[in-house]
Order: structure tokens, then sequence, then C-alpha cells
């Protein structure tokens, strides 16, 4: 504990040149920058201009040849396959450079786009990195998603290979990813040239002859590519993430400010030294994975578990801590979900006791609002720290923490701590005013916006700005609504757009109109979050029917469950629709998804003065009712 929050987020405001360009020193660069920070056309802001880097070479090849060629880099667990696999630094950087070889052999170039869809096998981060060894930009698509959302993000970026594998495992499960793969492909209208596919002994895949080549065998043959240089502000990779629209935005991170700020954060926020154990149990297809399963870890020289199960039944609720306890894990990473699933099979922490967690200096949780009673439990029963801390996929990293490599808070249950450094977080009111602590308002964050957080939206620049930057001129819109208080800790209580959370993962509730509106009885729907004890929000459908539709209650919910499975992915978790005469509407024609998520959880509301038929909340109450919600408390 060094004491120097407060010194520390000064700088970090009032000279943010300066402190990046401190932090900057840490890394590997070919050139350093000629401006930290490129504030020339503002609302857009460029950290690192002029510096030129490689990602790959700083988070493998330099560690190299400092010093930890023999040390572990990746751990590979898998519960689902019994299979446990190593990398050491010297070992991930041979099989890098080959893949980088192979990607560079079917005609990958910097700048060009590979799709990596996969399940979590060392394979998926290997891909990340042998893309970012060439200067190619990845797309990593979580591999729950069905074909049609890969296909929407296959003809957003355009990728000229794909990087996929022939089955990912679930509990008591196999999953066929090559045939989403397939037809995400034939749906797509920028076809890639090539697919890699890295067959599984699980369930192998048929290949199509002439645009699918076999993983090992490919890279077996393969020429070693070596690191090319990048610009800092080239992009390193884009994530899409749910927006309030059923078409995904594309958050672009650049390759400088992301290396810089990932390495700060290890030790700043995480106090992690090179060396160590640093496991996030979160999945590469969201962001937690890029950065703290991959990259973070990586750069800082730690390493990094790559975990192929769940929390429980692979095979029960102690896989937690059998991992901690066999890799001397320091920092483990999850969402509040996967403690609460752990918590409800084992409440007295029976499986706890039986290992030696000596090792574990702290827990972090993110991704959706953490509960006072997890968070509690979760603290008594490890007896370590345990940190709530916020941020989103537009950042990459924490926006509030505890950071515990600069000052450690005392933690109040149910807020993240305090703005980190680099975030000018302020809490606004409707006319761009700031509240007072302790009132309610948009979170907001004053321009600019730190290293690694969003450069703009691939191809959207546009969408960019509407979407963030032009609610409140010279802030960041962060989409969360909450307060600070009187100590200036921030409490994240809600979304003011249509985003829920389910179970850690962010879904925009229109992507899931878009699949209801998409049957053939349908004439308009409505979904919205409601609140669930296990996954934090479960997504609620309300369908009024065509004119003159017979369809039975039952056959519409099974088949607009189905579809929701089918179009976005069972991790969705829609299985809450019925059918309604009427929805509730202002007179302007704007659905109140906000009351009838009040009414569904019981909490007290009030009549939206603009409604233009009260009556219809009678109805949508009963709805509600039959499906176990709305009930009185
Ligand atoms: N590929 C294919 N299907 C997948 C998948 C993947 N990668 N991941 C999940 N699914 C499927 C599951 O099999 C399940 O299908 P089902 O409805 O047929 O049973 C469905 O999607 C929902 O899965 P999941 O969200 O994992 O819910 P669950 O009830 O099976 O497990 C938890 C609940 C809490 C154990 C799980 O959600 C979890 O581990 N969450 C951690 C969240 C997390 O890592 N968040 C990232 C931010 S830190
Ligand atoms: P994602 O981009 O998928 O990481 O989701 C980001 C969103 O998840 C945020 O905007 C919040 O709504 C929510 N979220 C993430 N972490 C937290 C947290 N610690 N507390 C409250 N909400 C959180």
């Amino acid at each position: 504990m060094s004491g120097n929050y407060n010194k520390s987020y000064a700088k970090s405001i009032s000279d943010p040149e300066a402190f990046w360009g401190d932090a900057a020193k840490q890394v590997q660069w070919v050139k350093p920058c000629d401006k930290v920070l490129d504030d020339s056309r503002p609302p857009f802001y460029r950290w690192f201009r002029g510096g030129e880097l490689n990602t790959c070479y700083n988070a493998v090849d330099y560690h190299c040849e400092t010093g930890r060629g023999d040390q572990l880099a990746i751990i590979y667990d898998s519960p689902v396959t019994n299979t446990k696999k190593t990398f050491t630094y010297n070992e991930l950087k041979d099989v890098v450079a080959r893949l980088a070889g192979v990607l560079k052999a079917q005609g990958v170039e910097k700048g060009d786009r590979v799709i990596i869809y996969m399940p979590m096998v060392a394979e998926s981060v290997i891909g990340m990195l042998a893309c970012a060894r060439i200067g190619a930009v990845h797309s990593v698509v979580f591999g729950g998603f069905a074909a049609k959302e890969l296909a929407s993000r296959i003809d957003d970026a355009a990728p000229k290979v794909i990087l996929s594998a022939s089955c990912g495992i679930e509990p008591g499960k196999t999953i066929a990813y090559k045939p989403l793969l397939d037809e995400a492909i034939e749906i797509a209208t920028e076809k890639p040239q090539k697919t890699l596919i890295l067959q599984r002994e699980q369930l192998p895949a048929d290949m199509i002859e002439g645009r699918d080549i076999d993983w090992l065998e490919a890279i077996s043959n393969a020429e070693l590519a070596d690191c090319v240089t990048v610009a800092a502000t080239d992009p390193l990779y884009i994530l899409y993430t749910s927006g309030t629209t059923g078409q995904p935005k594309g958050i672009v991170r650049d390759n400088g400010g992301h290396a810089v700020a990932m390495k700060w954060t290890m030790k700043n926020i995480y106090n992690i030294e090179p060396g160590k154990v640093y496991w996030a149990a979160s999945d590469v297809g969201w962001v937690v994975g890029h950065s703290y399963i991959c990259y973070g870890p990586l750069l800082n020289g730690n390493t990094t578990v790559i975990y192929e199960g769940k929390p429980v039944g692979t095979p029960d609720p102690g896989s937690f801590w059998r991992v901690i306890e066999e890799y001397n894990v320091e920092i483990l990473f999850t969402a509040p979900t996967a403690f609460r699933a752990i918590r409800k099979e084992d409440p007295n922490g029976e499986y706890i006791k039986k290992h030696n967690l000596s090792s574990l200096k702290s827990l972090f949780f993110a991704g959706e609002r953490c509960d006072s009673n997890t968070l509690d439990w979760a603290g008594e029963q490890l007896g370590v720290p345990v940190i709530d801390h916020w941020w989103q996929t537009e950042t990459g990293w924490a926006i509030a923490s505890n950071c515990l490599g600069i000052e450690s808070f005392p933690i109040k249950p149910g807020s993240p701590t305090k703005a980190a450094p680099g975030y000018d977080v302020q809490v606004l009111d409707e006319d761009g005013e700031q509240v007072t602590n302790g009132d309610i308002g948009a979170i907001a964050i004053k321009l600019p916006l730190p290293p690694s957080s969003l450069a703009t939206l691939w191809n959207a620049e546009d969408r960019y700005k509407s979407a963030y930057l032009d609610r409140y001129p010279g802030y960041y819109l962060t989409g969360d609504a909450g307060m600070k208080d009187e100590d200036d800790y921030l409490w994240i209580m809600s979304r003011i757009d249509d985003v829920i959370n389910i179970a850690g993962h962010r879904f925009s509730t229109g992507a899931i109109e878009e699949v209801l509106s998409a049957h053939h009885s349908v004439a308009e729907c409505a979904v919205f979050g409601v609140a669930d004890s296990f996954k934090g929000e479960l997504p609620m459908g309300l369908v009024v029917l065509k004119a003159n539709e017979t369809i039975s209650v039952e056959d519409l919910q099974s088949e607009l469950i189905a579809m929701v499975r089918e179009r976005i992915g069972a991790v969705a978790a829609f299985k809450l629709v019925t059918q309604v005469k009427r929805l509730p509407k202002t007179r302007s024609g704007k659905i109140l998804r906000n009351t009838m998520r009040q009414i569904a959880d019981g909490k007290e509301w009030s009549m939206p003065a603009t409604i233009d038929d009260p009556t219809i909340l009678d109805e949508i109450s009963e709805a509600l009712q039959s499906l176990g919600y709305a009930q009185a408390k």
C-alpha cells in the first residue's frame, strides 16, 4: 500500500500526457511516439501518435529475450476433456510464429482482418497473438453465438481468414462449431478466402476442399513469421458488443494505447508481479478474456490460465479451488454469477476447505453489478480482499476499482470504489450538469478517455459519435446510471439503454426483439430484463399477435424460444415469453419497457404521465404473473 491514490489520480487528470508517457516506458517500442496524446481533432483523441511497436513482441518474444523463456506462459486446463497442457514462453513463441506463418502463407497482411470463432482452448489465444504478430486485426466471436450472429460480424469485419475448431464442449454435450461456421459463411456476403480448423478428437469436422485447412497439419509445415512493426494507432482488434439495436458495435482497440494500459493495470490495479499466476475465469470471446486471459498477463510476464470448464458441474463446485491450488493462482478474476453458482451448490464452502488456497491474494469481480451477499460470502470463505471493479468492452479495463497496487481503500459492498486513474468520471443530469454527490444521474467520462479505450467503431465513426459522444458534448456516455457518494465512491445502479446483463454477458434487447418480430404470427413485441437471483438478469418477452392468429400460447412460446436459441444462441437464456393483447405505450408510441420491468420485479412504480391507456398495465401484470413474475412482495 503506497497511500498514493489522490496523487496518482490527480496527475492522470491534470497532466495525462506526463502520466501515460511515464507508463509507456514499460512497453518496448520500435520507435517512441512523437506525441503522447494527439488532441488535434476533438472529440477524437489518439494515444502515442508516431509510436511504433508490435504487441506480440511485447507479450511473448520480449520475455524470451529477457530470461522468462522457460517460465510457463499458458496453462490450459480442461476438465471437460480431461486435458491439461502448458506452454513456456519459448514454446508459445514457436507456435505463435508458426501460426503467423500459416496466416502469412494464406495472404494475410498487416491490416487484414481475421475472425476467431473458437472454444476455450489454448489455440484461441495463440490465434490472437499470431494475428498481432503480423499486424492483422483479429475479431474474436464468442463461441456460444449462433450462425446468424457470426455472419453479421463476418460481414462487418470482412475477414480474409477465419480460425475455428471442429467443436466446443459444454458440460454433458458437444457443440459442433463447424456446421455453425459453414452456415454463417453461407449467409454472409463477405466470404473469407480460407478457414483454419482445429480438429478436436471429441467431434472432428467434415472439411470443405479448397477452403478449409487443417490447423495442426498446417502449423507442422509452417515457416516461422517474425513480428511486423505497426503504428501505435493501428488497430489490434475489433470486438463486437451489444448496443441498443440488433446490429452489434465493433469496438476498435489500438496497439499502443492498449499495450501501455494493459501493462499498467497489472501492477497498479491487480498488484501482481511478473512470474506469478493470474487467472481470469471468463471466455476469450468477451473483453475480460481479451484483456486478462490473453494480453494483460502476457504483457506483464505472468502465467495465464485458460480454463475450459464451468464453476460448477465440471465436475463439482470445487473446480475453481482445485485450479487455484494446483497452479498457485495469485489473482482470480471472474463474474459474480460464477460465485452465485458455486454458493448455491456449496453454501458452507465444504469444497473450499478441501484445498490449500494460500497462493490466492485477491479476487476480482466484474461483468455485472455485484450484490453484497455474493461479495461478503466470497470474502468470508476465501479470506482475501474481494474487489468489485466496473468496466466495459469499450474501455478494455476498469473505469472504477480499488487499485491495490496504488492504495487499498475500505470496501463498501455494492460499490466498485473510486474512479481509476485516467478516468474523469462524472454523474450528470439531463442538462449535462454535475449532480450533487448522493444523487443519481447518467455516468459519463470527460474526454479524453485514457489509453486502450475504444478509438472508434469499426467502419462506423458516425455511429461512434452518435452512440457515445453526442449526448453530452465533451463526454463519453457510459450507458450506465448511478451516483457518487460522499467519499467519491461510485455506485453503478442500472443501464440507461436497452442493454441487459445475463450471467455477466451483455445482450441487446433490441436484437432479441428483432428475432421475435420475425415470427410469422407476431405483430409487435417488447423485450426487457427482469431480475434473477442467479444470472442477475433474464430477458422477458411479451408479444402481440397479428389479427386472426390462432397459434396456442404453448406453441408460440416454444417456437419463439427455439428461434432465439437458433439465431442468437443458448447463452441468451431466453425462456420467459408470453402473449399479451396490447403493449403499454406513451402517447407518442414509445413502448414503456421500464415500467413493465418494474412491475415484473415487484418494485414500486408510478403510472407514467404520458401513457396512452393505463388499463393495459393490469393485463401486463397478469401476463407477467403467469410466468412467475409481478408478485406482490
Ligand atoms: N458454446 C456453446 N454454447 C454455450 C457456450 C459456448 N461457449 N457457453 C454457454 N453455452 C450455452 C450453455 O451450454 C447453455 O445452454 P443450455 O441452455 O442448452 O443449457 C446456455 O448457453 C447458457 O449457458 P451459461 O450462460 O453458461 O449458463 P449456465 O446456466 O450453463 O451456467 C454459469 C451458469 C454461472 C455457470 C455460467 O454462466 C458462467 O460460468 N458464467 C461466468 C460468466 C463469465 O465468465 N462472464 C464473463 C465476464 S467476467
Ligand atoms: P461488457 O461490455 O460486456 O463488459 O458489459 C459492460 C456493462 O456491464 C457495464 O456497462 C455495466 O452495465 C455492467 N458492469 C460491468 N461490471 C460491472 C460492475 N462491477 N458493477 C456494475 N455493473 C457492471
